[in-house]
C-alpha cells in the first residue's frame, strides 16, 4: 500500500518535470505564431517557478488546515486546469497565467506530496522515497522531450498531455486516506486508526498498528507543546540547518541547471546542432542522461556519503561548465564539440549529486520542532532562485553572451565546493535523533559524522540484509550484546536500541553476516567467534551509543549509569 501511495506522489513530481521541460519543445513554435520579446520569453518561461513560489507559501496553511488530501486534489485540478488553458490560448500573456496557475499547482504538490508521504512511509524507508521523487521529475522532464519530438508542430496537444498524469493524481488521491497524523491532531482517531491500518496492510486490532498510533498520538502531543514559529529557525539550533537547507537550494539553482533544461535546444542551436530536430533528439540525450544518472546517484548516495558525492558534483559541474564556456567563447569548429560533451558531463555530474542530495538532506537536517517550516523555507528558496536564474536567462544572454553567463554558473559551482566542506555535515547512517543532538550540542554542523567508519559492505550481503526480518535483528543484537563491555547499561533499553540497529544500514548488514555464519536461526547459538570482522561494527555503534548520546540514555528515560563496575 505505501507504495501506492509513492506512485502517486511521484505523479506530482513527474507533472512538476513534465510542466518544466515542455516548454523547451513548444518555444520554437511559439515564436514563429506570436510576436515574442526577450522578456516575454523569460516571464512565460519563469512563470511556473514564480507560481510554485506563491504555491510553497500557501502550501503549509492550507495542508495543516484542509488535510494533505484535500490539499493534494485541488493541486490535481489546477493541473488539470492549467493544461486545459495552456492549450487553448490566444495571445501570449495567456500562456503566461495558464503556466502561473501550474506552477501554483507545482509549488502546492512539492511540499504536500513529501508530507503526505513521509506521513504515512514507515521511518526506515523514508529517505529512499524523497530520492524517487526525484527520480520522477526526471522522468517528467524527458516525457516532456519525447512527446516534444513525437508531436513535432502540434504545441496545443503537447500542453494537454499534462492534464492526463493530473487526472491520474487526482483519481489516485481520491481513493486514498487522509494521513493518520492529520487526522489525529484534528481529533479524528477512530479514522486515523482505520487509515493507519490500510496503510500497513494489517486489521486495525493489530498489536503493531496500535503501537504505532500511539507514538504518533504522543510525538502529536509533545510538538502541540510547543508550536514553532518562523523566527525559531534562526535559532542557533536551527540555524546552521537553515543555511545548509537554503544554501544547498541557493547552489543548485545558480548552477544553472534550469537554464539548461528550459532552454537545451536553443543552447544546442548555438553550439552548432543545426536542424531543429537534431537539437530536440540532443535535447532528449540530456533527459537520458538526467534520468540514469539520477538512479547512480541513488546507489551512491548512502554507500559514499552526503559530502563526497557533493563536492563531486560540484567538481565536475564545474569543470564541464568551463568546457560550455570556452566553446560558446571560440569560433572554431572543434570546440563546439568540446561544448556538447561538456553539456552531457554537466547533467551526469548534476543528476549524480547537484539534484537530489538538496531534497533529501532538506528532510534529514532540520530539527523535529522546525522540521515543517525548515522544509518550507529550502523549497520556498528552490523556487525563488529558480524563478530568478530562469528569468534572467534569455536578458544575460542577450548582454553577456552564452560564454559568459556560463561561465557565471561555473564560479557558482566552484563556491559550492567550498560550501560543502566548510557547512555542509556528513548524515549518511546517522540517524535523525543523533543529527538533532549533534546541532544541540553546538559544535559546528559540518563536523558531524556517521559513528561508523563507512565501510564497503559484499554487495551480496547488502542485498541479503534487506532480507533480514525484524525480529532476527533483533534476537541478534540481544545474543550480540552479552559480548559488548556495555551490556549494563544498554541492555534495559534493548526495545530502543534494536530499532535505531534495525533502521541503520551498516549495523543491518553486519548482523546479516553473523546471522549466515552462526547458522543463528538454526541454533540460536552465539559465540564470540562467530562475530568475526563485524565485532568492530556492532562494538561501534554499541560504544557509540553508550558514550557519545547521553541525549540518547535520557530520552528514554535513563541516565548514564554510574556504577557501572565495566568501565569504571
Ligand atoms: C531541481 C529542479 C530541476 C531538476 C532537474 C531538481 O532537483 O530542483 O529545479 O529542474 O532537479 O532534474
Amino acid at each position: 500500500m505505501i507504495y501506492f501511495v509513492a506512485a502517486v506522489a511521484a505523479i506530482a513530481g513527474m507533472l512538476f518535470g513534465f510542466d518544466e521541460g515542455i516548454i523547451a519543445g513548444a518555444l520554437h513554435m511559439l515564436r514563429s505564431q506570436f510576436d515574442i520579446t526577450a522578456w516575454d520569453e523569460g516571464l512565460m518561461t519563469a512563470a511556473v517557478p514564480l507560481g510554485a513560489l506563491l504555491g510553497a507559501l500557501i502550501a503549509g496553511y492550507a495542508a495543516d488546515r484542509y488535510g494533505r488530501r484535500k490539499t493534494l486534489i485541488a493541486a490535481s485540478v489546477l493541473f488539470i486546469v492549467g493544461a486545459l488553458a495552456a492549450s487553448a490560448i490566444t495571445a501570449i500573456w495567456m500562456l503566461s497565467a495558464a503556466r502561473l496557475m501550474l506552477g501554483l499547482a507545482i509549488g502546492i504538490a512539492a511540499l504536500v506530496a513529501p508530507l503526505y508521504i513521509s506521513e504515512n512511509a514507515p521511518a526506515s524507508r523514508r529517505g529512499m522515497l524523497i530520492s524517487v521523487y526525484q527520480l520522477a521529475v526526471t522522468l517528467g522532464i524527458l516525457g516532456a522531450y519525447i512527446v516534444n519530438f513525437a508531436l513535432g508542430e502540434a504545441w496545443r496537444t503537447m500542453f494537454l498531455l499534462g492534464a492526463l498524469p493530473a487526472l491520474a493524481l487526482l483519481v489516485g488521491m481520491w481513493a486514498l486516506d487522509e494521513t493518520p497524523r492529520w487526522l489525529i491532531a484534528n481529533g479524528q482517531n477512530q479514522q486515523a486508526l482505520t487509515a493507519l491500518a490500510r496503510i500497513r496492510a494489517e486489521p486495525p486490532e493489530s498489536v503493531s498498528v496500535k503501537k504505532e498510533l500511539a507514538d504518533i498520538e504522543s510525538a502529536y502531543a509533545a510538538q502541540r507543546s510547543h508550536a514553532a514559529r518562523w523566527s525559531d529557525l534562526l535559532s542557533p539550533v536551527a540555524k546552521p540547518a537553515l543555511i545548509v537547507g537554503i544554501g544547498l537550494f541557493l547552489l543548485q539553482q545558480l548552477s544553472g541547471i534550469n537554464a539548461v533544461i528550459y532552454f537545451a535546444p536553443t543552447v544546442f542551436q548555438e553550439a552548432g546542432f543545426d536542424t531543429h530536430n537534431t537539437q530536440i533528439l540532443a535535447t532528449i540525450g540530456i533527459g537520458v542522461v538526467n534520468v540514469a544518472m539520477t538512479v547512480v546517484g541513488m546507489l551512491l548516495i548512502d554507500r559514499i556519503g552526503r559530502r563526497r558525492l557533493l563536492a563531486l558534483g560540484f567538481i565536475g559541474a564545474t569543470l564541464s561548465l568551463g568546457m560550455i564556456a570556452v566553446g560558446a567563447l571560440t569560433e572554431a569548429q572543434w570546440l563546439d564539440i568540446v561544448a556538447t560533451i561538456g553539456l552531457a558531463l554537466y547533467i551526469a555530474s548534476f543528476a549524480v549529486s547537484i539534484g537530489p542530495l538538496p531534497w533529501v538532506m532538506m528532510a534529514e537536517i532540520f530539527p523535529l520542532q522546525v522540521r515543517g517550516l525548515g522544509m518550507s523555507a529550502a523549497t520556498l528558496a528552490n523556487w525563488g532562485f529558480n524563478f530568478l536564474v530562469v528569468f534572467s536567462f534569455p536578458a544575460m544572454v542577450s548582454g553577456l553572451g552564452l560564454g559568459g553567463v556560463f561561465t557565471i554558473y561555473a564560479l557558482a559551482c566552484l563556491i559550492g565546493v567550498v560550501f560543502t566542506f566548510r557547512c555542509v555535515p556528513e548524515t549518511s547512517g546517522v540517524t535523525l535523533e543523533q543529527i538533532e543532538a549533534h546541532l544541540k550540542s553546538g559544535r559546528p554542523f559540518n563536523q558531524l559524522r556517521p559513528a561508523i567508519a563507512p565501510e564497503r559492505p559484499d554487495p551480496a550481503a547488502v542485498q541479503d540484509s534487506l532480507a533480514l526480518p525484524r525480529e532476527d535483528a533483533d534476537a541478534m543484537l540481544a545474543a550480540a550484546l552479552a559480548f559488548s563491555p556495555y551490556r549494563q547499561s544498554l541492555t534495559p533499553l534493548l526495545e530502543r536500541i534494536a530499532q535505531i540497529a534495525y533502521d541503520n544500514h551498516q549495523v543491518r548488514v553486519a548482523l546479516h553476516a553473523v546471522w549466515l555464519r552462526a547458522d543463528f536461526a538454526n541454533t540460536g547459538v552465539l559465540r564470540r567467534a562467530h562475530l568475526g570482522p563485524q565485532a568492530r561494527t556492532l562494538n561501534l555503534f554499541l560504544e557509540h551509543i553508550h558514550y557519545s548520546s547521553p541525549t540518547f540514555l535520557s530520552s528514554v528515560g535513563e541516565g548514564r549509569p554510574d556504577g557501572d563496575p565495566e568501565h569504571a
